[in-house]
């Protein structure tokens, strides 16, 4: 094991031993390198003549650059053609960190990490894979996903998912099903690894303020129990809560900082956040208990995070970054949010509005949402591929088939104007495929 690496570990076991036995074996080994990038830390600091350190060329004391290039950007070159350390920049960091903190208010005065800079969720997860997840580890989650998890934890971490069902037949969060799904893996294993996704995709469903305390609960229950608990939070569609009854804090916020034996991660972005999906810009956060100087340790698990991004993709793109960190300081950034809330909020609730209609009972049950992007209908009479097939073809409407019965609605694009015609599509979309049924039964 490197040195760098070993030092990292005996921080982390020193202020908690249990979250180094969390951590994967490559988590064990990762560490961030000294080399080059620390040499050129250091001469950016001192090598005030000739600074012959840094893997990028630079011309008249600036990043060496092409005019055509430049001619669309209006960052100066060293804000967006020069490398973004593998951590993320360090401004950016902390003022995604100020906002979490003033939209997490739970958070106040607990110790987590600082945000490392991933290119969006996906790395986020796969980085997180990387440090945490072993091959044959099970990460519970529901049965209604973001399908991306298969790719990510199964295919290419050798993890299983095991799923409970979402909703209760009454339609709120399953917390039976949640908490026997946790009992049932705990029997077998000494780290249980649940993924909560809210606003979840694809059904657009953020647990109540009780659901929310009562899956605190159960996590905290079981490590009460002995177990270690890696709980992540994918937190894409964050703050875009449509109703007064579901929580509007990350679950990460309740879960930090709780138990020495629970070990939170909360995963966002830009991404859908902030509407800038080609950007590729996200956040890995760290929430637990260390003894003493908790920085130290968290500094070690940055660390150990960024040299994951390092031997990924070694950096999220400067421009991105600097984008980004420029518009959350913009002084009309929550103006702004507030007028895109308000539209997608103003969707959400014509979906609702529209989907009272009586004659869609027959049709479709509607999954329970109240946030994020999407909703799900439950079809009761047609087959979910060959509706979104027949939409497709007869009527240029696209949605996504999941499953035998269930169809994604994304109302996050389409205008509200169109929100009716929308689902009266899709209702003749079904009439028209039940009639061609009684014809050929015929
Ligand atoms: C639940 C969930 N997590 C993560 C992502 C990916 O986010 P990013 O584009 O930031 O990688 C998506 C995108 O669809 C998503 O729905």
């Amino acid at each position: 094991m490197n040195p760098i690496a070993q030092e990292l570990n005996e921080t982390i076991q020193n202020a908690n031993p249990t979250i180094y036995d969390m951590l994967s074996r490559k988590g064990r080994n990762l560490y961030f390198p000294k080399g080059i990038l620390s040499q050129s830390a250091e001469a950016k600091e001192k090598a005030t003549k000739y600074n012959a350190t840094i893997g990028i060329a630079t011309e008249n004391g600036v990043p060496m650059h092409l005019a055509s290039v430049m001619s669309y950007i209006p960052l100066a070159p060293d804000q967006s053609l020069s490398y973004a350390p593998s951590f993320g920049l360090l401004n950016l960091r902390r003022t995604w960190q100020e906002h979490m903190l003033r939209k997490n208010p739970s958070l106040v005065g607990k110790a987590v990490s600082l945000p490392i800079v991933t290119n969006a969720i996906t790395h986020g997860l796969s980085v997180t894979a990387d440090m945490w997840i072993e091959e044959n580890d099970v990460i519970i989650l529901p049965d209604k996903i973001w399908g991306n998890y298969l790719l990510i934890f199964t295919v290419l971490h050798g993890a299983e998912i095991k799923q409970y069902p979402l909703f209760t037949s009454e339609g709120g969060f399953n917390l039976s099903a949640f908490e026997a799904t946790l009992r049932k893996e705990a029997r077998n294993r000494e780290k249980v690894v649940v993924l909560l996704n809210f606003p979840n995709n694809p059904t657009g469903y953020t647990p109540t303020v009780s659901e929310a305390q009562r899956i605190v609960e159960i996590v905290v229950d079981l490590a009460e129990g002995g177990k270690n608990v890696l709980v992540i939070t994918d937190d894409a569609y964050f703050g875009l809560f449509y109703d007064a009854q579901s929580i509007r804090e990350s679950l990460f916020s309740l879960l930090a900082g709780i138990h020495q034996r629970i070990m939170a991660i909360k995963l966002d972005a830009a991404t859908k956040e902030n509407y800038v999906w080609g950007l590729r810009v996200g956040f890995i956060t760290y929430g637990t208990v260390f003894k003493g100087n908790p920085k130290d340790a968290y500094d070690a698990l940055e660390k150990k995070t960024a040299g994951a991004v390092r031997g990924t993709i070694s950096n999220s793109p400067h421009l991105s970054q600097s984008i980004i960190l420029g518009s959350l300081n913009s002084e009309n950034y929550q103006t702004e949010k507030e007028e895109k809330f308000r539209i997608m909020r103003n969707r959400a609730n014509r979906v609702k509005e529209v989907l009272t209609e009586e004659k869609y009972g027959h049709a479709w049950d509607v999954y329970p949402f109240n946030s994020g992007y999407f909703m799900c209908l439950r079809l009761k009479t047609v087959n979910a591929e060959e509706l979104r097939l027949h939409l497709l073809n007869a009527y240029g409407v696209g949605v996504i088939s999941l499953g035998e019965t269930d169809i994604r609605v994304a109302f996050s694009c389409v205008e509200e104007d169109n929100i009716p015609e929308l689902f009266d599509t899709i209702f003749q979309g079904i009439r028209d495929l039940e009639r061609e049924r009684v014809a050929m039964q015929s």
